[in-house]
């Protein structure tokens, strides 16, 4: 395993970050519309990862992987008191970060896009504009039995599969 596998395997048994993943898990129980899960976390990852490779851009993966990981850790919060999950999850990541070895550039840049995960950024080979579309592309509307109740944009939703 190399060195940058490491720093995302440890925040993926951060003692904080699998509490907080708890916690949107309790509160999600009886969703029927999408979770904010390890697998919707994975799922961004990996599409975030095979955009970067396709277009040829020079995120390394523990950037992705932390980005995706960490976009929603703060949803548990959006649950107990309304506040707005992005700006949330963007302060408990920094800590996580932080403790798993992250410089203080990449903690920057990966909590700017997890700020903005929710706003489509016009430039289309940035970490922002990477995590919106992955976090938008990895649900699969095309086999959801929510689909009709679902608020999503018709136009959002995911009718195939891209990725
Ligand atoms: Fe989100
Ligand atoms: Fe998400």
């Amino acid at each position: 395993m190399k060195v940058e596998d490491d720093k995302i395997n440890s925040i993926l048994t951060h003692s904080k970050f699998l509490d907080y993943l708890k916690r949107i898990q309790q509160y999600e129980s009886s969703r029927e519309f999408c979770r904010h899960n390890l697998q919707h976390f994975l799922d961004t990852a990996r599409i975030a990862y095979i955009l970067v490779l396709e277009k040829k851009l020079s995120f390394n993966k523990e950037l992705i992987y932390a980005a995706a990981l960490l976009h929603d850790i703060g949803r548990w919060m959006q649950y107990e008191d309304g506040r707005a999950h992005d700006a949330a999850s963007a302060v408990l990541a920094e800590e996580i970060l932080i403790d798993c070895g992250y410089s203080k550039e990449e903690i920057i840049q990966i909590t700017e896009a997890i700020k903005s995960h929710r706003t489509m950024e016009k430039d289309e080979n940035s970490l922002n504009y990477i995590l919106y579309y992955s976090d938008k592309k990895s649900r699969s509307c095309f086999d959801c039995k929510s689909i009709d109740r679902c608020n999503w944009p018709l136009e959002k939703k995911n009718s195939f599969i891209i990725y």
